[in-house]
């Protein structure tokens, strides 16, 4: 592993997943001591699915019950479907472990309008939120990816989905299929306590360049930068491969 400041290298997506793990348990442990709940936001797509694995074999002792999921966005499909991000996160993870249903937080999308979805989202968010005492909603852990456009949840560049700053949750028409969805937008997660990027692939190196060392890059992923929190980049050797030697401690 190569560490310079927030951003790990790993040899692959196994590396990858397996310091997430670690970091899991950490940062859900310190919570879960500081405030009696842990709270994370997941993402979907294909970078994080051995991290839910390798976490869902976990053999370390786990509050799954004072642990609250949370999703970071949702493709408008039915749970069942491969595209559904609860779909492939309650088959990786959450069918696993000892979570109770109502620990677990998924954006519906069935039978409604996407508008509707995505205010039930976030009254979802503000009354967890609410019950515990907080009045803007803070996440311990946001867990996000990184797409070959640096898109990261639903928020895709050039959008006017970048520029929300009263809802937490909006529906978004996306650059890739599934193309309806609803994400968790830049004012909440950057309220997160801990933010994890999880890269992996050659494909995303040269956004993941943009990203960590151009300053003045609009691409999503730039613009998460929480005001009181620290984000870590968790990346494979493909997906550092374009970074300067500076950051590859070389
Ligand atoms: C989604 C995500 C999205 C994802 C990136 C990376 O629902 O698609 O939340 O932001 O993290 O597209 O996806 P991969 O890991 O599949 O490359």
């Amino acid at each position: 592993m190569i560490n310079e400041g927030n951003i790990f290298v790993f040899d692959n997506n196994e590396g990858v997943a397996d310091y997430a793990v670690t970091e899991w348990i950490e940062i859900s442990s310190q919570a879960i001591v500081d405030k009696g709940y842990f709270s994370a936001t997941l993402s979907g797509g294909k970078t994080p699915v051995g991290f839910y694995k390798r976490l869902a074999a976990s053999k370390d002792f786990l509050s799954w019950d004072r642990t609250h999921i949370f999703f970071v966005d949702e493709r408008v499909v039915p749970p069942s479907h491969r595209e559904s991000n609860y779909g492939l996160i309650k088959e990786r993870l959450l069918s696993h472990v000892k979570i109770p249903d109502e620990n677990v937080h998924r954006i519906q999308t069935e039978g409604i309008t996407l508008e509707q979805s995505a205010r039930r989202y976030e009254e979802d968010i503000r009354r967890f939120f609410r019950n515990k005492g907080d009045s803007m909603p803070r996440f311990d852990l946001i867990m996000l990816g990184i797409g070959e456009d640096g898109h990261t949840a639903s928020l895709f560049p050039g959008k006017s989905s970048l520029k929300e700053r009263t809802h937490l949750a909006i529906p978004v028409t996306a650059e890739k299929f599934p193309n309806k969805r609803i994400t968790l937008t830049l004012p909440v997660i950057n309220n997160a306590r801990k933010i994890m990027f999880l890269v992996s692939g050659r494909n995303k190196a040269r956004a993941l360049k943009e990203i960590v060392e151009d300053k003045k890059s609009s691409l999503p992923a730039s613009h998460v930068h929480p005001k009181q929190g620290i984000v870590y980049f968790m990346i494979d050797k493909p997906a550092a491969s374009l970074l300067s030697g500076r950051k590859m401690g070389q």
